[in-house]
């Protein structure tokens, strides 16, 4: 698939309204020319993030986590490029235009490639499957179902060193994009070059393809048959995959239910697969991780409830546990955290094996919810007929409690621990306040203030706060389409400048004229990756009373000369040393004499 064109990611963000797009997923409130949000990237009380319409960008002071509209999408929704492009693209009617392009060098940020690999490799992997009775008689033995093995997509890693290796790894190349996708490991020793340098990850294991929600194949996780170690073995953190994100199963839990109201999140790959084939099919994995705030926010993003399951040995609470402190942070009105503990001896794959859909699903409906959950396990801890016992409750309730949110939830909360501690609330919400002990606030205020403090400082560097330079630039980046009104001479005067940015402005410049922009948010998409991004992106958060697109043409070209200007000086006094220790070349003295004339020129501008 070719790239895509410059001119359709500028449309895009110039149709596409940054405000629709994060307002509906973060709730904003207006607030003069912006909109503000407390910030989904970092936990805080007092709104921190604003999304400006008119640079159709967006900026946290707290976090200092900032972008345009396909920035977001990537961030908060963990979209590659092509994918926010894409979603963008659909939501407002357009198709995508794709480039030719020769070499991969300017395939910028473009993952496509490597996801066929990915499904072809899984494709053989399927297709091995068919042929090795071994591997089936396992999966029978397992009790899954053909139709099941397919939708899932099961596959076999033949017992080999080499079987993917031989197939997709022809060339250099196609090795280091096996090598890129986790599908072949680099030798330690021996040879250094060739097909010898690497050997498959997978041999002789069940092969679960681990996939995107719209069903891309990102990674796998592949099971040893019978015993061994390690039983289960995953893909590598590679470009595609990353563990702490995905959830195995989302894609078949979504196929199967076009409108879901809950999902149960498991352990394993054999729990998800068993609890579908049994109708349960709205059952995901963490994939031997625990649940991390991304797992949250893509679950929460789907659905309104969530259940845990897990098993109900000592592995099994331990993890619950951990859960359940990751899931405070997340816990709000609205939302439905509860927590399934099976019998002894079980997990989700062979208690839907024993007793089917009905009964397990019964088991669903009377999952604790978090908050009974906690008050549960705090209590076996303490004696809760002693003050003593209540006071100890009390305190190991309270870091918990200062991790949920601000709002209805955290109050209902409140007045439940209050309840079994024996105080009223507001009392108990006082002493807390009142302690020695961080609160959350407390924690995460200064951390915040260290960011906006490093970010402010960044933009320090490269050209100072108020120089003609960083001038130029901020006028450029707020009203993009007035590098037109910039003159060939205005231009060219900037060529001996030497000032500190001035590379950037240069680029800026030439970029703009070549192809003009209209708004703030196409200029940074521009520029991601390339150097001096950073830095414009600083430099747009930062509020300056630019009062309209003229105003702003006005000062620009007025940076521009004097920045011209000072070139040229410096220039002539360059010049002028030369000619008093020697004699000047022709071309150097008819330069001299082009900036003796500039500058008059200029003093006649009173400049
Ligand atoms: N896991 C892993 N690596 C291991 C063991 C486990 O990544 N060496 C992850 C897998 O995602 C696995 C999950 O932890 O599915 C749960 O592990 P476990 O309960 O041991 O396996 P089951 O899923 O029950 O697998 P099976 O029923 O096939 O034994
Ligand atoms: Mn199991």
């Amino acid at each position: 698939m070719g790239r895509i064109p410059q001119n359709f990611i500028d449309e895009l963000i110039a149709r596409a309204d940054i405000v629709e797009i994060i307002g509906a997923r973060v709730p904003l409130k207006k607030a003069g020319r912006e909109y503000k949000a407390c910030c989904p990237f970092h936990d805080e009380k007092t709104p921190s993030f604003s999304v400006s319409p008119d640079k159709q960008f967006y900026h946290c002071f707290g976090c200092g986590k900032h972008g345009t509209v396909l920035g977001f999408l990537m961030d908060y929704d963990h979209m590659a490029f092509p994918e926010a492009v894409e979603e963008l693209a659909t939501r407002l009617g357009l198709e995508i235009p794709r480039e030719i392009t020769a070499g991969s060098g300017a395939a910028r940020r473009s993952d496509e490639p490597l996801y066929e690999l990915m499904a072809r490799v899984a494709a053989c992997y399927a297709q091995c499957l068919a042929r090795e009775a071994r591997a089936r008689d396992y999966l029978a033995e397992r009790g899954l179902a053909a139709e099941t093995i397919e939708r899932f997509a099961i596959g076999y890693a033949p017992n080999s060193w080499n079987e993917v290796l031989r197939r997709f790894g022809a060339s250099d190349a196609d090795r280091q994009r096996l090598a890129d996708a986790g599908l072949i490991v680099e030798r330690e020793r021996g040879p250094t070059q060739g097909s010898e340098r690497h050997y498959d990850r997978f041999r002789d294991r069940i092969m679960f393809p681990i996939r995107d929600a719209r069903g891309r194949v990102l990674g796998f996780g592949g099971r040893i048959i019978d015993a061994g170690e390690p039983k289960y073995l995953n893909s590598p953190e590679t470009v595609l995959f990353h563990k702490g994100r995905e959830l195995y199963g989302i894609y078949e839990t979504r196929r199967s239910r076009p409108s879901l109201t809950r999902v149960v999140v498991v352990e394993g790959y054999m729990d998800v697969v068993r609890l579908h084939q049994a109708g349960v099919d709205y059952a995901l994995a963490t994939l031997g991780t625990a649940t991390t705030p991304e797992h949250f926010r893509r679950i929460f993003r789907l659905v309104p409830a969530v259940v845990f399951a897990f098993d109900g040995d000592r592995a099994g609470r331990a993890a619950a546990w951990r859960a359940l402190q990751q899931a405070l942070p997340e816990a709000r009105e609205g939302r439905e955290i509860r927590f399934l503990f099976l019998p002894e001896g079980h997990d989700p794959d062979t208690l839907v094996g024993a007793e089917g859909r009905e009964a397990f699903e019964q088991r669903l409906q009377g999952a604790l919810p978090l908050s009974e959950y906690l008050v549960r396990e705090l209590s076996e801890q303490s004696e809760l007929a002693h003050a003593d016992g209540r006071a100890r409750f009390a305190e190991s309730a309270r870091p918990l409690f200062a991790k949920v949110p601000e709002g209805v939830y955290r109050e209902l909360l409140l007045e439940r621990l209050a309840e079994v501690v024996g105080l009223a609330p507001a009392r108990l919400d006082e002493l807390w306040a009142s302690g020695r002990g961080p609160t959350p606030a407390g924690q995460a205020a200064p951390a915040a203030r260290t960011a906006a403090a490093r970010a402010a400082s960044h933009s320090a560097t490269g050209a100072g706060r108020g120089s003609l330079v960083r001038q130029a630039i901020v006028r450029l980046l707020r009203y993009p389409a007035i590098a037109g009104e910039v003159s060939p001479e205005e231009r060219a005067g900037l060529e001996a400048s030497e000032e500190a940015g001035m590379g950037l402005l240069r680029e800026l410049l030439d970029n703009l004229r070549e192809q003009p922009a209209q708004i703030p948010a196409q200029v940074i998409e521009r520029w991601t990756g390339r150097e001096g991004a950073e830095w414009l992106q600083k430099l747009l958060e930062r509020e300056e009373v630019i009062t309209d697109a003229a105003v702003a043409a006005g000062e620009l070209r007025g940076a521009l000369v004097k920045l011209a200007d000072q070139a040229a000086g410096r220039r002539l006094e360059a010049l002028e040393a030369k000619s008093r220790t020697g004699s000047l070349a022709p071309q150097e003295l008819e330069e001299f004499h082009r900036l003796i004339m500039r500058l008059r020129h200029r003093d006649a501008r009173g400049g």
